[in-house]
């Protein structure tokens, strides 16, 4: 048996909620926007890797996160008495290192759902997503799930902090598109934790607290308005645009062009803006592929949100 599993890109923190909120990426001209893994039963562990930018991935296959996947899966299997047999897998790696668009989240997601399914589910849901946000620590150097959650459960993901119920779905605007745009340049996740102060004023803890209260309750009521208002990121960004070049005049062109919020995805250099008219958001998308792109790498893609997340065929 061969099991084919995707899994989404995302933007972690989706602006005003650092290591909280994550979005799964579904590009509306109906382009795979994520990882994807092949997996079948082997005689002994094989890791092949394709794709457009396998190239940038460890040559040694110990070092791969898809065979730290294989053997988390493992371990975690055998504290609960069971075992698993050897596999041969093979890693489409689609989505860029380094971007902000949750790309080793997408190979951990991908690659667990594909070795559960392969095996016989021997994890409910909420192991694996525990499992994913472990494994998804070891890359960035802390557990966050604003990555591993929307592109495993779909949809805008809010994290509880609670490790009973890692994250629940927020309601979502169907009629929002989500442009996002990589520079092409590669920013490393635990490189721009690092820089971000480890203490933070009162004022900016209540605007935090006060912005995402409004927005999940905002997104409860259905208003665009209010919602996209307080999509703001008072921890991270004045902190990470240093990393960005040419991110001031990118979120002056998107906000004075109809983006009604404009933000840095997970840790960038992908930045993200909402809206509701695809034609405003088609000439941002063309600014930003001018002037926000910075080499032959980068690429731009207007989404709406995946609500599938990770799929198995
Ligand atoms: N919440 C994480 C961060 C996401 O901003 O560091 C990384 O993609």
């Amino acid at each position: 048996m061969t099991i084919r599993a995707y899994a989404p890109a995302s933007i972690g923190n989706v602006g005003l909620g650092f290591d909280i909120l994550g979005a799964a990426l579904k590009p509306i001209d109906g382009s795979l926007f994520g990882d994807e893994v092949e997996l079948s039963e082997a005689r002994e562990f094989r890791l092949n890797v394709k794709g457009k930018f396998a190239d940038k991935l460890p040559s040694d296959a110990n070092e791969n996160i898809v065979t730290q996947c294989y053997r988390g899966f493992c371990q975690y299997i055998e504290k609960v008495g069971k075992s698993v047999g050897q596999v041969e897998m093979t890693l489409t790696k689609s989505l860029p290192i380094g971007s902000g668009l949750g790309s080793s989240a997408s190979s951990i997601v991908a690659t667990l759902n594909g070795l559960n399914k392969l095996f016989g589910e021997p994890l409910n849901k909420h192991e694996l997503l525990l499992l994913m946000g472990e494994l998804e620590g070891k890359i960035s150097g802390s557990v966050h799930y604003d990555n591993v959650a929307p592109s495993y459960l779909g949809g805008l993901t809010l994290m509880t902090g609670n490790e009973e119920t890692v994250a629940s779905n927020l309601p979502v605007f169907d009629d929002w598109y989500w442009l996002v745009c990589y520079s092409g340049i590669s920013v490393s996740t635990s490189a721009a934790r690092e820089i971000l102060p480890s203490d933070y004023s009162m004022a900016t803890a209540l605007t935090f607290g006060r912005q995402l209260a409004v927005f999940t309750d905002a997104l409860h009521r259905g208003d665009r308005k209010q919602a996209a208002a307080v999509m703001n990121d008072v921890i991270a960004e004045a902190h990470r645009k240093s990393l960005l070049p040419g991110f001031d005049e990118a979120k002056q062109f998107a906000l004075q062009n109809g983006a009604s919020a404009f933000g840095i995805s997970g840790s960038g250099p992908t930045v993200f803006c909402v809206g509701e008219d695809l034609e405003h958001m088609k000439n941002i998308e063309s600014w930003l592929q001018e002037h926000y792109v910075q080499n032959e790498f980068g690429f731009s893609h207007i989404c709406v949100l995946d609500t599938q997340g990770s799929t198995i065929n």
